[in-house]
């Protein structure tokens, strides 16, 4: 294992509330992280996260989609060899990285999803609909899921998760609330493992 700190970058797209990227970089400067956050990219400058990553000193890169068009895939790729990431850490991204992306970080990109993968996964499935389609479905618990991210939505092999029961009273908004401070001890956690998990010395950055 190399004795330098991991780079971590962060990623999230649309109006990101940022809840999970603010819970990741403070576990990177109380010591459960051996690494450091070097950069966000988020596809939205009106993002509330855009200010608290700046409040935090993390360097932002706003790469839209939309304004981009056919140059998005490329322009992120490129952005993502200078961060030199050892770990790219999705925070509420909601679209499919490009290929190129995926194949150029094995192992190396994580994402986290608010119910128990593989159930209730999927294109379309986010934010409230997740939560609505497990409590339809008459689960008796749920959570969060941490993955390796591929080339699907929702897919890549699972890290690690945690699960809460679902109590009868529960409604798409009571489930939501309980599973995002579950979702901020699990997604550090995880990148301990992911972390542990590579050898970071084998590969150029
Ligand atoms: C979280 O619920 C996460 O599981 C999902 O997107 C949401 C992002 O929330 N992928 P936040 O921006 O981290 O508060």
């Amino acid at each position: 294992m190399n004795a330098e700190r991991a780079r971590i970058v962060l990623m999230a797209s649309g109006v990101s509330r940022g809840s999970n990227m603010r819970a990741i970089i403070a576990a990177t400067r109380d010591g459960r992280i051996d690494g450091d956050v070097v950069g966000a990219i988020l596809t939205r400058p009106d993002s509330p996260a855009v200010a608290m990553l700046q409040e935090h000193g993390v360097p932002v890169t706003i790469l839209s989609p939309k304004e981009l068009g056919e140059q998005y895939g490329t322009r992120l790729f490129e952005t993502l060899a200078s961060m030199r990431p050892d770990l790219i850490c999705l925070a509420g991204y909601m679209r499919l990285l490009p290929e190129d992306v995926v194949r150029a970080y094995p192992r190396r990109i994580l994402n986290i999803h608010p119910a128990l993968l593989p159930k209730y996964g999927g294109k379309g499935m986010y934010g409230a609909r997740v939560h609505e389609a497990v409590l339809a479905a008459g689960e008796t618990e749920s959570g969060c899921t941490v993955h390796y991210v591929d080339e699907q939505y929702d897919h890549g092999e699972i890290l690690l998760q945690t699960k809460v029961s679902i109590l009868p009273e529960d409604t798409p908004e009571s489930l939501a609330q309980r599973i995002l401070p579950m979702e901020h001890e699990t997604y550090p956690k995880a990148i301990v493992l992911a972390l542990a998990r590579l050898d970071r010395s084998s590969e150029p950055r």
